[in-house]
This record gives structure tokens, C-alpha cells and sequence, in this order.
């Protein structure tokens, strides 16, 4: 008894104790905040608030400026974006150097799935719903992007996407909330590590504040027009996930949210953002965005814009020199009180303290870690790793997969299986000094994986896009010496991703009308569908033996690749987005209303909510996902089925591998709220496990539910959890449940 009030005592001791040196640490970091704050001019402190384009590479439209060095030797730049590589950073930080306070440059970029190793797609990685794997790679790209002289990511972006004709759909972890926050939070702490002030850390950023990818018409920059439950209850989530991680950094977005610009939103970034949720970072505009408040026409001219910004919270403007060219002015005329210039100047300086830029502006300049960091061996593994566990099966008929190693005759057909940097999706980063076309090409994957014995033939088909099916006749003529054909076909990486919306989310050119000549020789064809987002795909769905959904996976594509097709690794992933069967269903997701009217079967449309010309189902459901064994579920049991507010019940039940093949399983946890004071989803998950069974292993899991998970907004937009009964439902997918209860809570 007196042992374990020793402990007690000596844990609360070592508490208090670090709880006082964090306090002491952070007091120096404002003291010293503070002494510098007291040397700056207005103009010096206006310059920690202005961020430019390095002029080398452009992710936004270019303003040509001869006098950046200038500039930055004047004390007027604070931050550079797109600048990559000790030898350029170094070259900037030396100017920043020459200036009089000598105030270290910070340097941006977007390190959004991998810097010289590229890991999968955000989207494709959400599928793994591997937290452990999103960390890694998070991880590895700041530990590679750091060394090469990066102090902040431009990422994770944490939209919630729902409309995948959006090109950014690829960039978030799809449509769930509770999905999101977690990735969210998973990739914040990859980024940030364990303490902002360790040299392979850089600053996380949440983008883009806020519901931008609620652009109507899934059309990028686009207004969004949302109620603020949605918002609260949809939207928002990810964002606070990602604050409660640590986030160093947010971004504002384009688009404007109910007629006011998200970058000129007071209630958005002062109200929520730095009150309610008490962010002590700072936010960056997104490119241009301040000076894009005027088409928007919310304001008349950019120092009206420049004022509706620096009152609504944003910190630093990326780009549109709007607050190099009016802050001053607007001082001068009483409109913008000293104080917000100070909070936000206050909070990027406490940034560039928390790096241990201030201690030494060059600590991220070093050319022997940028050489050993990004040709590390460890990294490459990481990337097919969780290539691997991003792969998603979304069919396997006649269990043709896994293949044999020992096939005979393969014919790998279609525009991708040679391709290189297609592999890398969206926002790969051009690093200098680094072949951008190392890349593990799938063509090359299966060379890799197959022994002497198989004979790999190859035939390109077609192309990605147009009408021309000139390479058919050869394709077909390899398929017929096959044994089994697989075909690579989808987008092209730069259909998705920034400004890339499409309306029309069918797999381009004549790839389709490729896969049903290669289907009439009779052949089992595996079709692996490489793409930024959901595509449309009907006939493959209906007529392809197999289909793997690759994505975009990264420089160790085709390994990975090949790992699943020959059952190295046995596939789990499952898809945080719905798939839908046609664009006319769009927005479609899992966690709909349930209406006056449901709908529940395509059999009746009798005066319901239905279409009358398509099925109201999606293609793939969301959570959707094959692996090549089984898996039961059994023995649901609830500690109890009433529960008060301050109680718990402990969910369990069995997950057994019914299979032949070890595998991973994603358990999903779904709840309904059956009467709300307002309608409540139909369906929403609220907790998940991944677990790993071997062949004919079952293991036992558990969740809790507690009131956090049973509470939603009301209309007064309190987070309240109402007593009623709650439907408790476990699924391999939104659709595939599996077992199910109930519970009251009182
Ligand atoms: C615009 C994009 O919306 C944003 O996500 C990105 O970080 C910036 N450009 C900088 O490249």
C-alpha cells in the first residue's frame, strides 16, 4: 500500500515537474519572442507577414519580382515557398542574413505524399487505415525534406471530400469525419514528430480552412454554401484533430463559404479557429488568396482586402503582396490597430524559435545529411510497405488471385505498365540533384517478382486518352499466348489533383473497349485501375476477373504492385470514399439522412427517394475492401445495454480467419441515433480496428463506447448527447454489416 502511494506520489511529482519546465521553456521562447519584437520597425515586422515563390518552381500563377533578394536584405520577406535543396535554402538564408535583425527565413513547401521518396496518393494511403503506416510516411518525408532544408509542409491536407469529380479529392482521406480526424492527427504527428525543435521535424500544416472541398459542382476554387451543422458536424472535425495533434500551422482556402471568403472569414479564423479552439499557431493565406478576395467581390481593392484578411486571423500572406503593399497604410489610417500585426507576428516568430532557427538559421543546411537522408534504404522499404497496404481488391473472381509464381505466360498489357512518373501522382517534388524518374515502374515490379520460368510479355494497348485502337491487334495477339493477362489502365497523374476537376469521371480514351477485346479471348484479366480518385467503371466492375485499385502509389509503384498480385502481401485496404455508379449520383456517401421517404431497394420507386432512371446504390460502398482469405465475425456481447452518461459499455466480439491466407482485417464500428431533437445519419462510424489474423486464427476485439461517441450538435450547435436508443452496427463495410445491437442510453 505505502509502494504504491510512493508511486503515486512520485509520478505527480515528475508531472509537476515537467509541466514547469514546458512552462519555463515556453516563457523563454515569448521573452525572446518578445525581445526581438521590441527592435522591429513596422516595415520589418510587416516582412515576417509577406511569403514568396521561390522563382524556380510554381504551384501557383507566377508574379515575376527581380527584387526578392533585395527584399529579403531589407527585412521585408519572412517565409519562401517552393525552394528546395540545402544549396538553394543556404543561399536565401545567407541573404535573410545580411538583413538588420538578421531574422531567419522559414521555407515552405509541399510535402504532401513523400519528398524524394514518394509514398502513395493521400487517398490511396487513407485506404490502408493503417495510422501506424500514415505516421511512417509522414515521418520519412519531413526526415528527407528537413534535410534538404525544408522547415514546414504545406500538408496534411484534411478536407473532407465527398464529390469526386473535385481533381483535390486525391489530396484529403476522404469523406468520413471520424475517418479524417484520425489521418489527420496520424499525419501531424509524422510531420512534427515528437518536438518541432528536433532537426528532422518541420512544422505541419491543416489545409484549407475551410470546406473547400465542398466546392459546388466538385469545381476547384469554387464557393461552397453549407449549413453550419454540416460544417460543424463534417467539415470541421479533421481541422480540430488536427490543432489537438499540435499543429504548427493552418492554411485558408480559396473558395468562400457562404458568400464570405474563407481567407477574410473572422468567424472561421479568429472566432473558431484562434478562440474557441485556442490555436497558438499562425495561419497562411493560400496563393494569392488575399488579392483574390477581390474577384470574389467582397471588397472593392486589395488594401480593403488586405484589411478583411489581417481582421478575420490570417497571419501571412502567400503570394499576393498584399500586405507588403498595404499593412503599412492601414496602420497609418487608425483601420488596423498594432496589436493584430503584433499576434501575428508574435505567432511566426514563436514558430521560427520553436525550429531553433533563431539558435541557427543554417541547422537544416546540412549537405551530408540531405545525401545520407535521401538515399536512405530504410525509406524505399517504408514506401512499398505501405504502397502495399494502400492497394485496394475490389474483385477476385474465382479467387484468380494471388497469382502463382510459377505462371507460365503473363501478358501485361495497357498505357501505365511502363509509365514512370505516373506512378508519383500529384504533388511530387522535383529534387535537384535526384533522377525524378527513379521510379519502380510496374512493368519492372513483375521482372522483379517472376522467376526465370515465367515469360512476361508486353503490348501498350492503347493510350490513356483518344480514339485510337491501333495497338489492339497486338495486345490481343499476347493475350492469347497468356495464361492470364494483366492490364494497367486509368488516368493520367495530372488529371487529378489542384485545379483538375473533371466532369466526366469515366476511365478515359478507348482503355474500356481494350479490356472487353482482351475479355474476348477468354483470358482472366486483372485490371489494375491506376487514378487520383473514383472513377466510374461499370464494365470493368461487371467483366473484369480481378481488379486492384492502385491509385497512384509512389516510387516503389510497381514492386508494391507486385507484392499483392503474387500474395507477398496479402491486401487489406478498404475505401474511405463511396465509389459511385454513375456521376448522376453525385454527392453520394454512406452517412446520409434517412428522409420521409427512404428508399431501400431499386425494385421500388414508388414515391420515395430514389432515381427513376439509376440505381440509388453505389458502385463500392464505403469501407469497401476484398483481402484473399476470409473473415467471420461472431459472438457479439455488450457489457449492457443501458448506459447513464458518466457510464461506459464495452463492445466485444470475435474476427476469425476463415481463410487460407494470413491477412489484416479493418473491424468497422458503426452507430445510429435513432431519435434525435434533429435528423441524425442512417449510419456513422465511430471507431475501427485493424487487426492481423493468421490462416485459422480467430482473435477477440473490443471497443467502448462512451458519451463522446453518442454526442452530435443540436440545432443550437451544442455538442450534447441525447438519451434515446442507439442501433450499434459492426461491418467489414457501410454495407456489409456483420453483426448488430442495441443500447439505450438513459
Ligand atoms: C495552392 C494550393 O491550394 C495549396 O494547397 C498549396 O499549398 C499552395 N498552392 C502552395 O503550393
Amino acid at each position: 500500500m505505502k509502494t504504491k502511494f510512493n508511486t503515486v506520489l512520485w509520478i505527480l511529482l515528475l508531472l509537476a515537474y515537467q509541466l514547469s519546465f514546458a512552462q519555463a521553456q515556453q516563457k523563454t521562447v515569448d521573452q525572446r519572442v518578445d525581445s526581438v519584437m521590441r527592435l522591429m520597425t513596422l516595415d520589418e515586422k510587416i516582412g515576417q507577414m509577406n511569403q514568396y515563390n521561390d522563382d524556380r518552381i510554381a504551384t501557383g500563377p507566377i508574379t515575376v519580382d527581380n527584387e526578392k533578394a533585395k527584399q529579403i536584405r531589407n527585412g521585408q520577406v519572412g517565409s519562401l515557398l517552393n525552394c528546395v535543396s540545402t544549396e538553394r535554402t543556404r543561399k536565401w538564408q545567407e541573404i535573410a542574413m545580411q538583413s538588420r535583425l538578421k531574422i531567419p527565413l522559414l521555407f515552405g513547401q509541399d510535402v504532401v505524399h513523400g519528398y524524394k521518396t514518394t509514398f502513395p496518393i493521400p487517398l490511396a494511403e487513407a485506404c490502408s487505415w493503417d495510422l501506424d503506416a500514415i505516421t511512417l510516411s509522414a515521418r520519412i518525408a519531413a526526415t528527407e525534406a528537413s534535410a534538404s532544408g525544408i522547415h514546414w509542409t504545406f500538408a496534411p491536407m484534411v478536407d473532407i471530400a465527398r464529390d469526386p469529380r473535385w481533381g483535390r479529392v486525391m489530396e484529403g482521406a476522404g469523406e468520413d469525419p471520424y475517418l479524417g480526424s484520425m489521418i489527420a492527427a496520424a499525419r501531424v504527428k509524422g510531420f512534427q514528430g515528437d518536438n518541432l525543435g528536433d532537426v528532422n521535424s518541420i512544422m505541419a500544416c491543416a489545409k484549407h480552412f475551410a470546406a473547400y472541398g465542398a466546392a459546388i459542382g466538385g469545381r476547384d476554387y469554387n464557393s461552397v454554401d453549407m449549413s453550419d451543422r454540416l460544417l460543424w458536424e463534417v467539415y470541421l472535425p479533421p481541422f480540430k484533430a488536427a490543432v489537438d495533434a499540435g499543429v504548427a500551422t493552418f492554411m485558408n482556402s480559396f473558395n468562400d463559404l457562404n458568400g464570405v471568403p474563407a481567407t477574410g472569414n473572422k468567424y472561421l479564423q479568429r472566432d473558431i479557429l484562434k478562440g474557441k479552439w485556442a490555436f497558438t499557431g499562425f495561419v497562411v493565406s493560400d496563393w494569392g488568396s488575399i488579392g483574390e478576395m477581390i474577384n470574389h467581390g467582397n471588397v472593392k481593392n486589395e488594401y480593403e482586402a488586405t484589411l478583411s484578411a489581417i481582421t478575420a486571423g490570417c497571419d501571412m500572406d502567400m503570394e499576393s503582396r498584399s500586405y507588403k503593399n498595404n499593412l503599412a497604410q492601414l496602420v497609418k489610417d487608425k483601420k488596423v490597430p498594432i496589436d493584430l500585426i503584433d499576434d501575428a507576428v508574435r505567432r511566426i516568430l514563436q514558430k521560427k524559435f520553436e525550429l531553433g532557427l533563431f539558435d541557427d538559421p543554417f541547422r537544416y543546411c546540412n549537405p551530408e545529411r540531405e545525401q545520407k537522408e535521401l538515399n536512405n534504404p530504410e525509406h524505399t522499404k517504408a514506401a512499398r510497405e505501405i504502397a502495399a497496404r494502400s492497394i485496394v481488391l475490389l474483385k477476385n473472381e474465382n479467387q484468380l488471385l494471388p497469382l502463382s509464381k510459377s505462371t507460365k505466360t503473363i501478358a501485361f498489357i495497357g498505357p501505365l505498365v511502363k509509365a514512370l512518373k505516373q506512378n508519383k501522382g500529384f504533388w511530387d517534388v522535383e529534387v535537384p540533384g535526384y533522377d525524378s524518374n527513379f521510379i519502380v515502374s510496374q512493368w519492372q515490379g513483375l521482372v522483379n517478382k517472376v522467376g526465370l520460368k515465367t515469360k512476361l510479355l508486353y503490348a501498350k494497348g492503347c493510350n490513356i486518352e483518344g480514339n485510337d485502337r491501333s495497338g489492339f491487334a497486338e495486345a490481343i495477339k499476347i493475350a492469347k499466348k497468356a495464361d492470364v493477362v494483366i492490364l494497367s489502365i486509368g488516368e493520367r497523374r495530372d488529371m487529378s489533383g489542384e485545379a483538375k476537376s473533371r466532369s466526366n469521371i469515366d476511365i478515359p480514351g478507348v482503355q474500356e473497349d481494350l479490356l472487353k477485346a482482351l475479355l474476348a479471348t477468354g483470358k482472366p484479366v486483372v485490371v489494375l485501375i491506376n487514378a487520383g480518385r473514383p472513377l466510374v467503371f461499370n464494365y470493368t466492375a461487371d467483366n473484369a476477373t480481378a481488379i486492384l485499385y492502385t491509385w497512384w502509389l509512389g516510387s516503389e509503384a510497381g514492386d508494391a504492385i507486385a507484392d499483392v498480385i503474387f500474395g507477398d502481401y496479402n491486401p487489406s485496404a478498404k475505401l474511405p470514399i463511396t465509389f459511385p455508379l454513375s456521376v448522376g449520383q453525385i454527392p453520394i456517401y454512406y452517412s446520409h439522412f434517412n428522409t420521409g421517404r427512404p428508399a431501400t431497394s431499386d425494385n421500388n420507386r414508388n414515391y420515395n427517394s430514389s432515381y427513376n432512371d439509376l440505381s440509388i446504390f453505389p458502385k463500392f460502398a464505403f469501407g469497401y475492401g476484398l483481402s484473399y482469405t476470409t473473415f467471420e465475425y461472431s459472438n457479439l456481447k455488450l457489457s449492457k445495454n443501458k448506459m447513464t452518461p458518466d457510464e461506459k459499455i464495452e463492445v466485444s466480439l470475435t474476427v476469425s480467419n476463415t481463410g487460407k491466407y494470413d491477412g489484416e482485417e479493418i473491424v468497422q464500428l458503426y452507430l445510429r441515433d435513432k431519435v434525435g431533437s434533429i435528423a441524425r445519419p442512417v449510419k456513422e462510424l465511430k471507431d475501427f480496428k485493424k487487426i492481423a489474423l493468421k490462416a485459422g486464427e480467430s482473435k477477440p476485439i473490443t471497443f467502448t463506447i462512451d458519451k463522446e461517441k453518442l454526442s452530435f450538435y443540436n440545432q443550437q450547435l451544442q455538442w450534447v448527447a441525447e438519451p434515446g436508443d442507439f442501433d450499434l452496427m459492426i461491418g467489414a463495410s457501410s454495407e456489409n454489416i456483420r453483426l448488430r445491437d442495441s443500447f439505450e442510453l438513459l
